[in-house]
């Protein structure tokens, strides 16, 4: 029988991108597409007070966001500071902080922070001790499989096991990866039913085809947290669940409002420096996917240099190209 994807009403979740998924884009994800359950920040590094400038307030001010739906992420592997930004987000109305285990990068990893703490279940374990207790909100894990290998998760599956989180968010692949390589089908799967908090899976949900496939994998994972492919076909999540009835023409039409809006936003909020057009050119890094030609479309905003050839490029783009929607594509060779 074929597994109907309304029937099971999956929750879900957008996984946080630094550079893409601030609060500006988060607001005006949920003005134009939906579809989301939960939102999490990108992480806060080096947190001492919410003095840190204009942007970082905005991250997390309640008058901006949705305290109920959002949750501040951070990258720490200090008790101290993740307990006062625990403090400060609870003040600020905040019921859950999410502590990135995940982030692959070298210049992260090798200062054991991200997923290169993983391979230290022992540091992980003494910094839950602390908190144990003391964190006065819920505190939720965003991790890999491991850091060198997937091995790795049966030293800390007991470790993670010990602390009441409110979930366990994994994306199935190592941290050596990056974002490359096949995620970890098997070994995510011999993760169900052995985690005492509830598990999210993370990795490669790049369409409703593939989310299908996991979905039919997965039997009892009812969380997802989607990523690059909602960045690509942002109604991923509405189209997932069933409720995007619209055409590829009237998507066309929401797409283009949405990403004028986001460089409204972007150049205003930049006081008319024109690093912003560099952020929305990560933005389209992704969007250019769910058009007919990807290649054509990056091709036209990748050349954008000033705020005239960027909107000229845009509008190539939305004349000249049609919607497709089909998602992300990891294994670029261009
Ligand atoms: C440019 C970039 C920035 C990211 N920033 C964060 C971040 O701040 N915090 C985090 O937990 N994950 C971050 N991620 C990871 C994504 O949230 C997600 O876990 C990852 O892309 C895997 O999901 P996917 O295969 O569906 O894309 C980032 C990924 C990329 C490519």
């Amino acid at each position: 029988m074929e597994l109907s994807i309304t029937d099971s009403a999956p929750h879900l979740s957008i996984g946080p991108f630094q550079g893409i998924t601030d609060v500006f884009y988060r607001k005006l994800f949920k003005k134009h597409f939906g579809g989301i359950d939960k939102y999490y920040t990108p992480f806060f590094t080096g947190f001492v007070t919410f003095s840190r400038g204009k942007l970082i307030d905005a991250e997390i001010d309640p008058l901006l966001n949705d305290v109920e739906t959002t949750v501040p992420q951070i990258l720490s592997k200090d008790a101290k500071e993740i307990l006062h930004f625990s403090e400060q987000c609870k003040l600020l109305g905040y019921n859950e902080i999410n502590w990135n285990l995940g982030c692959p990068y070298p210049r992260v990893a090798n200062k054991k922070r991200g997923s290169g703490l993983l391979s230290h279940p022992d540091e992980i374990q003494s910094i839950l001790n602390q908190l144990q207790g003391n964190l006065i909100t819920e505190l939720s894990i965003k991790c890999r499989l491991g850091y060198l290998a997937v091995d790795e998760m049966n030293d800390l599956l007991p470790v993670f096991n010990g602390y009441p989180l409110s979930e366990l968010i994994v994306h199935a692949r190592i941290g050596k990866q990056l974002y490359k390589g096949a995620v970890y089908e098997a070994d995510f799967g011999q993760l169900i039913g052995k985690t005492n908090a509830k598990l999210v899976y993370n990795g490669d949900v790049f369409s409703t085809e593939s989310y299908r496939h996991f979905d039919a994998t997965f039997l009892e994972i009812k969380h997802w947290m989607l990523g690059r492919g909602l960045l690509a076909n942002p109604f991923l999540a509405t189209e997932i669940k069933g409720q995007c009835v619209i055409s590829e023409v009237q998507k066309a039409e929401i797409v283009k409002q949405f990403v004028q809006e986001m460089f409204e936003i972007r150049l205003q909020n930049a006081k008319g420096n024109l690093s912003c057009i560099g952020r929305m050119k990560e933005l389209w890094s992704y969007l250019v996917w769910s058009f007919d030609s990807p290649i054509d479309a990056w091709r036209l905003v990748r050349k954008a240099r000033n705020i005239e050839e960027y909107e000229s490029a845009v509008n190539e783009i939305f004349s000249t190209l049609a919607w497709k929607g089909s998602g992300f594509i990891s294994d670029r060779s261009w």
